[in-house]
């Protein structure tokens, strides 16, 4: 089955409906919150999953989404597929999707084996710790976020050409045809598309490389309208011609080089020349009989999500139930904990040694659980000390499964939105702005409110800590589940909450994923929720507790695959055996496969 145009998911309900829909979700699935594992689907108000048998790819962008099925159905595995996706998202996803960034790719094999790459961005070697402060020692606003100088060694071309070589069957040329192909004929805009454009459009205006490229004649492009990208065809096609070196030690090098130089920023070709993907272990947890494979440092997300898994597991969450006060006020609990632990102890592993296993160790969790307090909210400075850094919420991430159960869970960035909002002119390459990841002072929050450690900080070649959390689940040695989403701090919260809902709360995949959010991390100390996430009632409970409640936007994008059926413990529908859900919360997403 040919899940493409037809079959994908359109989202472009009014957001009335959307909320309408999801109130209803959240109705069906509290009478269902006292089974453990669903037997049935639930069958609330949500479309279902979509479903496919012989691949799937979920990702931020539908044209994307397709040139992953296209490479699945010409013989590719799930790695040669996430090639594609990723080159075609830096085409027709440039909020997120890049050449110019970093990432986190998670790869398990159908016969158990698994990998990670790291391709995070580094710090340039001139960078210093201070980079952002000026004489006085004060944070200059914007430094870090804007500009040359915010700008990390990028590591997207390494990272996919290291997964290529390594794990991938199809020649390069083949990979990237699809990607080149957008870049060079262009693309025509969808109102989504269109809207997120509008969004960069004034900085865009600042940058006359990404003025030329992202605006029509200085207004931003309208829906319908076909956007090409030239320069960004011809780094694609040098790349597909010589590899990474095209990028790293050729002309698009030597372009971002030049126009680093000329706008203050620190970037050289020495630090391209060094910088290098790696492949490590994936972070592995246990929950409920569910294994986790997830993020190792410098992400935080799987010691986040392992570490919050293993305090929640002393709590029958299906029994108290989606949301309820009881289950906010544990859920809560935990991640309080887990971020206080992330944002003091966690950064590069090549810089930075805590002992990752005794966080998310059954015994330390134990330890933990005997503090929470079940009827009072503890006050986040009570848990110590502190420091300071930045995080950008946005990113992307795309699952995919192959005909033989071979799966990815992908996760790549530029930070912001665009980036650092800049391009080296003939590049159509939009950096990122990752050197606002690290701490650019010790105790003093940054955009998002994260407040982290002097692990942290800035140092020449290191990279800056993540929260990036390419997530895939298996039991019983099977594949049960592809996950992952942008935000920022919001990552591991919002994979953490997926996987609740599936194995505590027995939700379909689609229930799952469009279900309302909370979310806290450590300092500010606040519990964040999404509209309709918690009752007026539930809020008095908890503030009756001591939380502070403030309400937060839509700040994940969730691109899953559920493998056996569309809920944990239910039939298959028709026979399919992967079953895709992509976040509402994202207009320009797709679930495609075959
Ligand atoms: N820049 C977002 C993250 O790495 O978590």
């Amino acid at each position: 089955m040919s899940l493409d145009r037809g079959g994908r998911v359109w989202h472009d309900w009014t957001m009335t409906h959307r909320l309408t829909l999801r109130f209803g979700a959240l109705l069906t699935t509290l009478s269902f919150a006292l089974a453990p594992f669903a037997t049935q689907t639930a069958g609330a108000a949500v479309p279902a999953p979509v479903g496919a048998t012989h691949g799937m790819v979920v990702s931020a962008h539908h044209l994307a989404s397709d040139a992953g099925v296209a490479v699945l159905k010409d013989g590719g595995n799930a790695v040669d597929a996430a090639i594609a996706v990723a080159y075609a998202l830096a085409v027709t996803f440039p909020e997120a999707g890049n050449l110019g960034g970093g990432g986190f790719m998670t790869v398990r094999w159908h016969d158990g084996r698994e990998a990670f790459i790291d391709f995070r961005e580094t710090a340039p070697g001139a960078a210093t710790a201070r980079l952002f402060q000026d004489a006085s020692g004060h944070v200059i606003p914007g430094l870090s976020t804007r500009g040359y100088l915010a700008v990390g060694v990028p590591g997207t071309v390494a990272g996919l050409e290291m997964a290529r070589a390594r794990f991938g069957t199809l020649p390069r040329a083949r990979l990237m045809r699809e990607a080149i192909a957008l870049a060079r004929d262009g693309f025509v805009l969808d109102q989504g598309d269109a809207d997120f454009l509008a969004e960069g459009a004034a900085d865009f205006a600042k940058d006359p490389a990404s003025a030329a490229i992202f605006l029509d004649h200085g207004a931003p492009w309208r829906p319908g309208e076909r956007l090409v990208q030239t320069d960004l065809a011809g780094t694609l096609q040098a790349i597909a011609d010589d590899g990474a070196d095209a990028f790293y030690r050729g002309a698009t090098m030597r372009r971002i080089v030049a126009a680093s130089e000329a706008h203050g920023g620190i970037l050289s070709p020495a630090d391209f020349a060094a910088y290098r993907a790696v492949v490590r272990s994936p972070l592995d947890c246990d929950y409920r009989g569910f294994h986790i494979i997830s993020a190792p440092p410098p992400s935080s997300g799987g010691v986040v999500v392992c570490e919050a898994l293993a305090i929640l597991q002393g709590y029958p969450l299906s029994q108290m139930g989606f949301h309820s006060a009881a289950e906010v006020h544990v859920l809560t609990e935990a991640l309080r904990r887990a971020f206080h632990d992330r944002n003091l102890d966690l950064g590069d592993p090549a810089f930075v040694h805590p002992d990752i296993a005794a966080l998310i160790s059954p015994a330390y969790a134990a330890h933990l659980r005997a503090g929470i307090d079940p009827d009072r909210a503890t006050p986040s400075l009570s848990l110590g000390g502190v420091g300071a850094s930045p995080e950008g919420q946005n990113t992307t991430h795309f699952s995919i499964v192959d005909k033989d159960g071979n799966a990815v869970s992908l996760t790549y960035t530029l930070n912001d939105w665009f980036g650092a909002r800049v391009m080296a002119p003939g590049t159509g390459v939009l950096l990122n702005d990752e050197m606002d990841d690290f701490s650019s002072k010790t105790g003093v929050p940054n955009q998002f409110g994260l407040v982290e450690g002097t692990n942290n900080a800035i140092a020449p070649g290191k990279r800056p800590l993540s929260s990036m959390t390419p997530t895939i689940v298996t039991r019983n040695g099977a594949l049960v589940l592809v996950v992952g989403t942008p935000g920022g701090s919001h990552i591991p919260t919002a994979v953490l909450q997926v996987l609740l809902n599936l194995i505590d709360h027995g939700m379909t995949l689609t229930e799952a994923v469009d279900a309302p959010r909370i979310h806290e991390q450590w300092l500010p100390d606040t519990l964040y929720y999404e509209p309709y996430a918690l009752s007026p009632d539930t809020m008095a409970l908890l503030r009756a507790e001591g939380d502070r409640l403030t309400p937060m936007g839509y700040e994940n994008q969730v691109a899953a695959i559920l493998v056996g059926a569309p809920a944990l413990g239910a039939k298959p529908v028709g026979g399919e055996t992967l079953y895709g859900a992509i976040d509402p919360r994202l207009p320009t997403g797709s679930v495609a496969g075959w």
